[in-house]
């Protein structure tokens, strides 16, 4: 496990840039090795302006969308026009403004049951990656946000979700959102080629202290358990974000 990269942006603008740069650079790679690239995109609020940053006309051709294959970290269960939808989020923010093939696109059935949606999306998986029976998928790179809780992708404090060993994809009910979700596991996180966290905003300060801050040990939210085995692991973290850590 490689020790994680911390990058403290200036502001959302240059976060957002770094984070486009490395996406290209992880894409432009992937498929020069192997033909493809294998993203799977983060939900939430902060990622929203990377997507239409990769949309605009500064970088929509710097990628090669025939060949990039878009998944998702984790849903809401809703349906992809729902307000909460991630899907819809990317959507609006990046495939309505993109030439993507239709079969690049593997997004979360929110709109199902949890339980039938999550087998389905391992399934894709699988067959996506023809993996065999106990093997992950690799995934070039995994973007992943930072909840004030400590939570990553639908990965929550105390859910059993975070001890899933066996599937590649788990739902969750999360009491305090009364609301149900889609994850991707944590052996599927960690199995990626790149990570990259995408943290902004004062609101995050105190649960960044706590993880990448001297007590870091101390720590045990479920965004701590995020260490590629054999891959990189990417802070991208706004200043004010970052305030709280020692210079
Ligand atoms: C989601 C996310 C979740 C998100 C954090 C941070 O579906 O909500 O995947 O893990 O990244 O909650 O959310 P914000 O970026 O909105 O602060």
């Amino acid at each position: 496990m490689s020790k994680p990269e911390i990058i403290i942006c200036r502001d959302v603008d240059e976060l957002n840039r770094d984070a486009a740069a490395q996406f290209i650079a992880s894409a432009n790679a992937a498929i020069a090795r192997a033909g493809r690239f294998t993203v799977a995109l983060s939900g939430g609020s902060t990622p929203k302006a990377l997507y239409s940053l990769l949309a605009s006309p500064a970088y929509i051709d710097r990628i090669d969308w025939s060949r990039t294959h878009l998944f998702w970290g984790d849903e809401r269960c809703v349906p992809p026009d729902h307000p909460e939808s991630n899907f819809r989020m990317v959507r609006e923010a990046l495939l309505s403004k993109i030439q993507i093939p239709g079969q690049n696109i593997h997004r979360m059935a929110g709109e199902k049951k949890p339980n039938e949606a999550a087998a389905d999306y391992e399934s894709e998986l699988r067959n996506f990656f023809a993996l065999g029976p106990g093997h992950l998928p690799r995934f070039d790179l995994i973007l992943l946000g930072l909840g004030e809780d400590g939570h990553t992708a639908s990965l929550f404090p105390g859910s059993a979700a975070l001890d899933e060993g066996k599937h590649l994809v788990a739902t969750t009910y999360v009491e305090k959102l009364k609301a149900h979700r889609l994850t991707l596991t944590l052996p599927v996180i960690n199995a990626a080629a790149q990570v990259t966290f995408l943290v902004a905003g004062q609101s995050k300060s105190a649960v960044v202290k706590e993880i990448l801050g001297s007590d870091s040990h101390l720590c045990s939210y479920p965004a701590t358990k995020v260490n590629p085995t054999d891959g990189w692991l990417t802070w991208l973290i706004t200043a004010d974000a970052a305030a709280s850590l020692p210079s």
